[in-house]
């Protein structure tokens, strides 16, 4: 099994790239760019890594990431994570971005931008992996905030896919940002977002009715509204579940009682990646190692949720077909 868990082609859809920044890595840019980090050690690093929720988590990834600085940092961030999916035989990844978090400590949207771009065309010619760039809009932000970066990122249309929102939910539903949504697609974007991880089902509707989202982030709360399963399985929409990520921030109490299983044999679009994998514990084959165990998924169910990730990706039909 775990060789098969290894090598099956996967497809990977929800991947923070600043959540892949590895506390050696955030040690060896801080020497670099002589920051002072408030760790003396890259495992005081790691101890500090106990979430109670999604806020403390996202407290210690946007310190983390002070550390990145030039178009340098990014490039090697990116490529860093792109050696470790191809590892894995992740044969498409389709990766978010924070421009946000960046352009408020004074670092150009460029910078940001052409780093990771240029790691993922050399990923392309040299480690046969494609990738696509997702810009995400941090929620916690204004919506007019989310629309001046939109209107930084059109003149880069051509080299990013879609465009999704992230950080803290709770009070931060898809509708503050519908008219953001709307720019957006006009301007040709594919949408998604994160809801459902922490937040009710009705951001998932939201998300859906409002953002017209073709995938949702997380989406595991959506078993507690009938009517909404029932649609998600009728329109097929995908989820980007990532289960050791829901583990690390108290979304469920153990792998055992995670709903990943349930999800899928009720026939929902469900998929598995990692989130922040730095943080969290793992990548994409770890993710798939774990749950695989704790819930006793037979291969049935893996070739299954491999098929479904390839199926929800961006690419078109015959890149699809390619891939798998
Ligand atoms: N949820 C919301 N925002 C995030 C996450 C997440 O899991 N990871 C990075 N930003
Ligand atoms: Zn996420």
């Amino acid at each position: 099994m775990d060789t098969f868990l290894q090598q099956i082609p996967k497809a990977e859809l929800h991947i923070h790239i600043e959540g892949s920044l590895e506390p050696e890595t955030m040690f060896a840019l801080a020497k670099r760019n002589g920051i002072e980090l408030a760790y003396k050690s890259v495992q005081e690093v790691r101890d500090a890594y106990n979430f109670q929720n999604l806020q403390s988590f996202l407290d210690l990834y946007y310190a983390g990431m002070s550390v990145l600085q030039t178009q340098q940092d990014f490039y090697d961030l990116t490529w860093a994570y792109l050696q470790k999916a191809a590892a894995e035989n992740v044969r498409h990844t389709e990766i978010f971005f924070d421009p946000q978090a960046h352009t408020s400590r004074g670092i150009e949207f460029a910078t940001v931008h052409t780093g990771i771009h240029q790691a993922l065309q050399d990923a392309k010619e040299k480690l046969g992996i494609s990738a696509y760039l997702i810009l995400c809009f941090l929620r916690h932000l204004s919506a007019e905030s989310a629309m001046a970066t939109l209107e930084q990122a059109l003149p880069y249309k051509d080299t990013i896919v879609a465009v999704g929102l992230d950080s803290s939910e709770m009070g931060n539903p898809p509708s503050k940002f519908q008219r953001v949504f709307d720019r957006a697609r006009e301007a040709g974007f594919y949408t998604v977002a994160h809801a459902g991880e922490e937040g009710p089902p009705e951001y998932i509707w939201e998300a859906i009715k409002l953002l017209n989202v073709s995938r949702i982030d997380h989406g595991v709360r959506c078993v507690e509204d009938t009517q909404l399963v029932k649609y998600l399985i009728e329109q097929q929409i995908p989820l980007t579940v990532c289960p050791l990520s829901n583990i690390k921030l108290c979304v469920f109490d153990a792998l055992e009682k995670h709903n990943i299983k349930q999800l899928l044999h009720m026939g929902l679009c469900v998929t598995v990646n990692s989130d922040d994998p730095a943080y969290f514990g793992g990548y994409v084959a770890e993710n798939l190692q774990q749950t695989q165990q704790a819930l006793g998924l037979s291969q049935q169910d893996i070739y299954q949720m491999m098929k479904n990730s390839f199926q929800a990706t961006f690419l078109n039909p015959e890149e699809k077909q390619a891939r798998i």
